[in-house]
């Protein structure tokens, strides 16, 4: 399976920054190997499509309903027509700031579907949590209330991005990441047949330059859901150089 390595800029982004997302579309043409995209403000979409040339383009969240009365909502289609292919939903930033549940989850996986876009959703447990050894059951919970129907095809991928791993440099051990990803990949496979083997498993949290190897090499880590290291070329290439170097 090719690696996807995908950028998240959240909330970071202006039309100063466009020279910063074209040299990153550079830094991806140069490991063409592996499949690579940025998820940026909605607000960027449209100019940075026009410096990209064929590099890949997401949005972070979409509603549910394609147009409507929703104050500063953006739709799955809004996003498709500003030149996205793909769209993140259910980053854990949202699951705690804007209360979204399990079902908003899926709900907006099938609008960003219908609409046409790759769709990655994400899931991961918090610190405590973890400390009390609720991890797996918290994820495989949270993956199976927000995952579709069915799918055929490549256009989903589950990121696993445990909170306590995002932004703060303190990156998942070796063993839990294999755990993980191996019991997501299990329920995949449960649920959805061979077509379970096609859902590309990323996983997210203080991946880097420096650690991006180790990860990548992990069973069932199909790819990486980069934050900080993705806000510029010279960090994120780091991260597609070694995907691409896995990929050989
Ligand atoms: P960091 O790479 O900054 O930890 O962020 C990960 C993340 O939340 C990507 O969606």
């Amino acid at each position: 399976m090719r690696k996807l390595i995908v950028g998240n800029w959240k909330m970071n982004g202006t039309s100063r920054d466009l020279p910063e997302i074209a040299a990153i579309a550079a830094a991806a043409r140069r490991h063409a190997s592996v499949d690579s995209a940025l998820c940026l403000p909605a607000t960027l979409m449209d100019r940075a499509r026009q410096t990209v040339g064929d590099f890949a383009i997401g949005g972070q969240d979409c509603h549910i309903s394609d147009a409507g009365a929703h104050t500063g909502c953006v739709s799955a289609a809004m996003l498709s027509d500003a030149g996205a292919v793909l769209a993140i939903i259910g980053h854990s930033e949202r699951r705690a700031a804007q209360h979204e549940q399990d079902s908003d989850v899926r709900a907006k996986a099938k609008a960003a579907r219908a609409a046409g876009l790759k769709v990655i959703i994400c899931i991961g447990e918090t610190l405590e949590q973890r400390e009390m050894g609720e991890a797996l059951k918290v994820v495989l919970g949270q993956l199976q209330m927000s995952l579709p129907d069915a799918v055929t095809g490549d256009w989903l991928s589950v990121a696993y991005e445990p909170v306590w791993a995002i932004g703060t440099g303190r990156v998942a051990e070796v063993s839990d990441v294999l755990d993980m990803h191996g019991a997501i990949r299990a329920a995949l496979a449960d649920r959805f047949g061979d077509e379970g083997f096609k859902v590309r498993i990323l996983y997210g949290g203080s991946m880097n330059g420096d650690n991006a190897v180790q990860l990548l090499t992990v069973p069932n880590v199909d790819g990486g859901l980069i934050g900080g290291a993705s806000l510029t070329a010279a960090k994120f290439e780091p991260i597609l150089s070694a995907a691409a170097a896995l990929s050989k």
